[in-house]
């Protein structure tokens, strides 16, 4: 497993990471016990870094990250998410005080003394016109309730906006195959101003993997059922917000490109860590053989500059119309 440093922390976390939502919820039926196969495989395997949410699961997720630290002697970082709590879900509800009890809640889930890495999740596009969200994530930094903190976007612009607070460490963002327009000016500011990037979903809810196909069916508390048109949350958070038909047509036409050896998520992977840019990919998974896949994308080659032509030929032809001025 290689390792890149995340912003300014002198963090060095895995390349391949670990996305923790799908063992919280909304991903249909979950098995904590599976789920702590899963994530004792993928400390196994050299993953160090754990993303998380109080959200997911109501802190199910956090509470089995929590038992990993009590089973485990080795160190890992751990990013969890705060503001999602707020019901509404508005930019007047960043206050410090509710953001002061959310990391409260975190810290007790988390079972820890201090918060690595808490990343506003999500928030409208307000919220990064309010300083004072920020001036009061300095003091918690100050205060030693949370090491560092970081956003998580659901668009570029916001992105963008948000690495103008200086204690923004990391941005969290849809990077992949089929969401390539961070990319273009995000990256190269992001560099400059030495912020750490998160890629998520960059299996694409799964798509990515080749093993989802027409016939699939998902339960309905699975959100790849549920969110197909953004009716419970951003629609981009689900299978990238692009059409499934569409979709499916194109990982078949990018799978022939998948070099010997090397399996379809695992190229998708690799096709994000190709990016300097990138800190980290945070895919998904809740079974111990789909962390085994995804970590090995560490150890692959880069792809050839054949491929990655060839793969932006066929997202500027078949993606790019449908999702440049989404997010
Ligand atoms: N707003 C936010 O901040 C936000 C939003 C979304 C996600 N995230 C974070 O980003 C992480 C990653 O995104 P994501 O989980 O939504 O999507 P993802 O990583 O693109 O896809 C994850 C899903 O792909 C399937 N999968 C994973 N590895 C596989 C493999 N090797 N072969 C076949 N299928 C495989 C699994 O689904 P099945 O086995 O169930 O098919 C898994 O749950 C999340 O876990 C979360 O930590 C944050």
């Amino acid at each position: 497993m290689r390792h890149r440093t995340l912003g300014r922390t002198g963090w060095d976390v895995s390349e391949v990471g670990f996305g923790a939502w799908a063992i919280g919820g909304s991903w249909g039926k979950v098995d904590d016990a599976e789920s702590m196969a899963t994530l004792h495989r993928a400390l196994d395997l050299g993953v160090n870094f754990f993303d998380t949410a109080d959200v997911y699961g109501d802190g199910r997720s956090e509470r089995l990250i929590a038992r990993l630290r009590r089973e485990r002697r080795e160190p890992f970082f751990v990013a969890t998410k705060a503001g999602r709590r707020l019901d509404p879900h508005r930019a007047e509800g960043y206050t410090r005080g509710n953001l002061e009890a959310f990391i409260e809640r975190s810290l007790r889930n988390l079972e820890a003394e201090a918060l690595d890495l808490v990343q506003l999740h999500c928030p409208p596009v307000d919220v990064y016109y309010r300083p004072e969200v920020f001036a009061a994530l300095d003091d918690l930094v100050k205060a030693g309730k949370i090491r560092h903190y970081g956003v998580s976007v659901e668009r570029v612009e916001e992105a963008l906006k948000a690495i103008e607070y200086p204690g923004v460490q990391s941005v969290q963002i849809v990077f992949n195959i089929v969401r390539q327009r961070p990319a273009e000016l995000f990256f190269a500011e992001a560099l400059r101003r030495r912020v750490g990037i998160l890629a998520r979903l960059p299996l694409s809810s799964g798509l990515l993997t080749g093993t989802i196909t027409t016939t699939s069916q998902f339960a309905a508390d699975d959100h790849r059922a549920f969110n197909r048109e953004g009716q419970a949350f951003d629609k981009g958070e689900t299978f990238s917000g692009i059409d499934f038909d569409t979709q499916l047509r194109f990982v078949r036409a990018i799978a022939p490109l998948t070099p010997e050896g090397v399996t379809l998520p695992q190229m998708a992977l690799r096709w994000i860590l190709d990016s300097p840019a990138v800190t980290a990919v945070i895919p998904g998974g809740r079974r111990p053989a789909q962390i085994e896949e995804n970590a090995a994308a560490s150890e692959i080659p880069p792809l050839s500059a054949s491929v990655h032509e060839q793969i932006g030929a066929c997202y500027r032809r078949d993606i790019d119309p449908l999702v440049r001025h989404l997010w």
